[in-house]
């Protein structure tokens, strides 16, 4: 979670009938080592020891870190799922991601993968407690809103808003939304990776705010991922990233 984050944006009220995506399946992933380990290495033992680890810890709380083995064999990992998550489709979720990343990055030591519900990240390298600025990527909705000027600020706010909340919350968590006229608004959501610090929460939040105009301007649904978040949208005041029918890899 190079900036363990989330940001997304949605304007639900006409977004609703466009694409249908998946909502079950990944949203985006990396395979972001160059390092390969090899069947039956001892790599390859302690990924698999950290997958189960992070199955058993972490759904009970919605997130988690771990490391098996040591030295250069050492596999690190996290896991998080969205704060409004249940533990059973936690741990689905995070069985999932570990599965498909076995199958789209084959014997890669580090790879990171989004899903609605949850993300994965593992590497031989320790990254716990850093911001990560380069795993993310963009989602938006295709559809524009009729008056943008008055429009993005409102995003900026609701959202400034709730990177205040989330950092401010053991959770890292934060859920809102803002009234755009009589019969439509705005819904957001906040999420950093727990190991984050409080103050690193903020910077990575407010760092994706302040990269939103770079894809976001003026679309009725727009996101932010990288290693935690900050997301709004679904139809019933849900919010689900598979809300938006486009996505788009900033990474590298
Ligand atoms: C890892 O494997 C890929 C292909 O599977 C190969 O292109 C790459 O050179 C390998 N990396 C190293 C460091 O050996």
């Amino acid at each position: 979670m190079l900036c363990s984050r989330y940001i997304s944006v949605s304007f639900l009220l006409f977004s609703l009938s466009l694409h249908a995506v998946n909502c079950a399946g990944p949203l985006y992933h990396f395979c972001f080592s160059q390092e390969n380990y090899t069947a039956n290495s001892p790599y390859g033992t302690n990924l698999n020891g950290l997958l189960n680890l992070l199955s058993t810890k972490v759904p009970s709380t919605g997130f988690g870190l771990g490391s098996t083995g040591e030295g250069q064999d050492q596999a690190n990992g996290l896991a998080l799922c969205r704060g409004d998550v249940s533990s059973t489709n936690c741990k689905t979720c995070i069985d999932d991601a570990g599965k498909e990343l076995g199958d789209r990055c084959p014997y890669k030591k580090g790879a990171i993968i989004w899903y609605d519900n949850c993300l994965l990240k593992y590497s031989n390298i320790d990254f716990f407690g850093e911001i990560d600025n380069k795993n993310k990527f963009y989602m938006w909705n295709v559809k524009d809103v009729e008056n943008p000027t008055s429009f993005n600020p409102k995003v900026k706010d609701l959202l400034s808003s709730l990177s205040n909340k989330a950092y401010a919350n053991p959770k890292f968590y934060a859920t809102g939304d803002l009234e755009l006229d009589s019969s439509s608004k705005l819904y957001g959501l906040a999420q950093c990776t727990r190991d984050l610090s409080g103050l690193d929460c903020k910077k990575c939040l407010d760092t994706a705010i302040s990269e939103l105009p770079n894809c976001c301007d003026g679309k009725r649904g727009c996101g932010l991922d990288g290693t935690g978040g900050i997301g709004v949208g679904g139809g019933g005041g849900g919010l689900q990233r598979c809300d938006f029918p486009t996505m788009y890899n900033i990474g590298d």
